[in-house]
């Protein structure tokens, strides 16, 4: 067994931001599995072109031939599982694909390990991992005075997307309990930072502040989101891949709840201080509540204080510095921003929002 880790959905927002800090940190051989969906983009670790420590196999999870040959060929002693469909309006437009890639995919993914793992000596299979890369959404919505979601909360998943996520953790935890392979899982809250694609709020806000578009606000804008820097979620799953406890699942999160409308005021204000309006006025103006999601979960908040006890994690950034960051990255990178923009994205972009803005 070598060094190396096998990465699914590495071209993705959090993948590639994993990538890039674990060749900074840890710096072992990485391959990355991505079928390259509208989601993935290879552009974002264009700075690893040359980098003999990194290979990316345009691939499926659920081809268990592929995923069988990848694991015998390059011999990893870790897997990152990242590759989700991952965007909830989207789970609720076309359900199937998320069916298919975060459940199927998963089992095959699994299935394909364990036949791997079972044919390492007792050694390598004691020191092998498969970190399953997971949500706070499959725990459901909490109230204004509920207290956050803890690893015992009971899952209770409210859209297909957090369905498929739940269906995939229970299939991660039953190849643990029934086989013993090392599985860890994490749940995280919502990750902002450099490459989101611009469907979910906070890149999508911001590029639409840019470009004096409207800002589309579901509902009353007061649902609740626990956010993280997507660096900081990258560096948890690093100590819990190194030094978690397997069998055990971890919560991530930011310790920074805000309501939708925060966000979207808080984006407003740093587009206008670094891109001063011209004549329209302030962002705040284009503000303009829509239509809401479906089944629309009203707050999450998660307590990683089992992370912070036991590995020692913390968030080193908080929201206002985080977001401030994320802007500039998105004002400083408008060639990556240029091409994401492109046929996928402005399909989705007419399908989810000429209807509601309409309202
Ligand atoms: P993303 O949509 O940006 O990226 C997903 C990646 O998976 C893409 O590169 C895509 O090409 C790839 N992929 C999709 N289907 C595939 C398949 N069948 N085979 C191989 N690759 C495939 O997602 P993200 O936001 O980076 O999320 C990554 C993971 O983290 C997901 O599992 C998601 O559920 C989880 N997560 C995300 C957040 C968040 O706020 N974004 C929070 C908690 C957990
Ligand atoms: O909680 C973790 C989850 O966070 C991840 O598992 C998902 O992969 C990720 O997409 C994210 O899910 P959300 O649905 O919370 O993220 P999104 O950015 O789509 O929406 C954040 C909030 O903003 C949510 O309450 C819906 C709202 N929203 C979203 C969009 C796209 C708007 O008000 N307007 C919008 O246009």
């Amino acid at each position: 067994m070598r060094d190396t880790i096998l990465v699914t959905g590495g071209a993705g927002f959090i993948g590639s931001n994993f990538i890039l800090s674990w060749m900074e940190t840890a710096g072992s051989e990485v391959i990355n599995l991505d079928l390259l969906t509208y989601a993935g983009n290879p552009a974002n670790l264009s700075s690893l072109d040359r980098d003999p420590r990194y290979l990316l196999v345009r691939g499926d999870i659920c081809d268990a031939d592929l995923v069988g040959s990848l694991l015998r060929k390059h011999q990893p002693r870790g897997i990152v599982h990242f590759a989700a469909e991952s965007h909830v309006d989207r789970s609720i437009a076309s359900p199937g694909a998320f069916i298919r890639t975060n459940v199927q995919g998963t089992f095959v993914l699994l299935d394909q390990v364990k036949g791997y793992w079972s044919e390492l000596n007792a050694a390598d299979q004691a020191a092998f991992r498969f970190l399953h890369v997971s949500t706070d959404e499959v725990y459901g919505s909490l109230g204004a005075h509920d207290p956050a979601f803890s690893e015992t909360t009971a899952y209770s998943p409210n859209s297909p997307y957090a369905a498929s996520k739940a269906a995939s953790d229970h299939l991660a935890r039953a190849y643990h309990h029934t086989w013993g392979l090392p599985v860890l899982t994490t749940n995280c809250s919502n990750n902002y930072g450099p490459f989101q694609f611009p469907e979910k709020l906070i890149p999508l806000v911001i590029l639409n502040a840019l470009e004096g578009k409207p800002l589309p606000v579901y509902g009353d804008g007061k649902n609740v989101r626990d956010w993280l820097f997507v660096e900081d979620h990258c560096a948890a799953i690093r100590a819990v891949l190194q030094r978690g406890r397997v069998g055990e699942t971890y919560n991530i999160g930011g310790n920074s709840e805000r309501t939708n409308i925060e966000v979207v005021n808080l984006i407003c204000d740093l587009v206008d201080e670094m891109r001063p309006p011209r004549s329209s006025g302030a962002r705040r103006n284009l503000i303009t509540f829509v239509k809401d999601r479906p089944g629309h979960d009203r707050r999450y908040a998660i307590d990683a204080s089992k992370l912070t006890r036991e590995l020692g994690w913390q968030p080193a950034e908080q929201f206002e510095g985080g977001l401030r960051k994320t802007v500039r990255w998105y004002l400083d990178h408008s060639s990556w921003v240029e091409s994401v923009q492109t046929g996928a994205y402005l399909e989705w972009i007419t399908q989810n929002y000429t209807e509601r803005l309409a309202i």
